[in-house]
């Protein structure tokens, strides 16, 4: 089932099949990082500013820190004229079968045509490494932007799915018949917060991170109902240092942008700690940490 506003059948999200979180980050190389066209609000005075030395420190920084939390990580090239390839969350949403173990790949559908190139690259790198990969079926209007949009629930066989900006609701129909999985739908409401893993973070089974203006009551109701915690980020780090495009590998540490200083506060006292990075040169392109790497089983 898709839900979009919470029921009395809404299955808990810490009731669904146990799934093990995943271990394997994939990252891609900012090789050809830039900001050539605006797809999104963030880009729009950057065309042309972002440094590429400092792109590159940044990067090697948050792969180490990857690295340090002793996430598998698997690294990707970037290609020339894909530009936002870096942002490798979003070509595909990986998944395991909680019961027969198969690992494999939904390809996305990319939203703007500029980015539709970076797809085939991760296909073929998932189906090298013997990942079943499906694509939408073909009367499935829309499109679909992977983990930028839909987020495994931590240790559960349910998706947390964002819609309105780059993924359409029908697409989730499509997804829960391939996937066989629970999804709550949350509805995207502010042009900030294009992508579901720009206002929401979840962190373990019980918590997560979220910016509540980026939703619709209906979305905050179904997150009330899904975690016991919620911590919210400021208006202010969650819009200019995407406070909520933090990752948490491990149900302990937070990868999150340096200066979001209340939101750290709050971690903190939520029982978390958190790892400042500066993706400063991403932040111009519309992204931060969790858009950078990928999670795969
Ligand atoms: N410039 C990219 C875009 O607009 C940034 C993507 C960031 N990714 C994310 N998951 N929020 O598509």
């Amino acid at each position: 089932m898709v839900y979009t506003t919470p029921s009395e059948a809404l299955p808990h999200p810490t009731r669904t099949p146990a799934l093990s979180r995943p271990q394997k980050a994939v990252l891609t190389t900012p090789a050809h990082f830039d900001v050539t066209y605006v797809i999104n609000p963030h880009m729009a005075d950057n065309v042309g500013a972002v440094d590429t030395e400092v792109a590159w420190q940044q990067w090697k920084a948050l792969r180490a820190a990857y690295t340090a939390l002793d996430c598998d990580v698997h690294v990707v090239d970037g290609v020339p004229d894909l530009p936002d390839m870096v942002f490798c969350a979003n070509q595909t949403l990986p998944y395991r079968d909680p019961e027969t173990h198969e690992t494999g790949v939904v390809l996305s559908r990319m939203h703007a045509p500029e980015r539709r190139d970076e797809v085939p690259h991760y296909r073929d790198f998932f189906e090298k490494q013997g990942y079943a990969v499906h694509t939408l079926p073909d009367d499935v209007q829309g499109s679909f932007e992977g983990m930028g949009d839909a987020i495994w629930h931590p240790g559960h066989a349910a998706l947390w799915g964002g819609y309105g900006f780059r993924t359409d609701l029908d697409v989730y129909e499509a997804i829960q018949g391939l996937l066989n999985v629970p999804i709550y739908a949350l509805h995207l409401d502010d042009p900030d917060f294009y992508h579901l893993d720009t206002c929401l973070s979840v962190l373990d089974a019980d918590t997560a991170l979220y910016y509540p203006g980026a939703f619709d009551e209906d979305g905050l109701a179904l997150l009330n109902a899904g975690f016991d915690a919620l911590v919210e980020a400021p208006e202010d780090e969650a819009r200019s240092l995407f406070a909520c495009n933090a990752h948490c590998p491990d149900a302990e540490h937070v990868l999150i942008q340096e200066g979001c200083t209340v939101t750290e506060a709050r971690l903190r006292d939520a029982g978390f700690t958190p790892v400042p990075l500066d993706t400063g040169e991403f932040l111009k392109a519309g992204g931060s940490v969790f858009c950078m790497k990928l999670m795969a089983w």
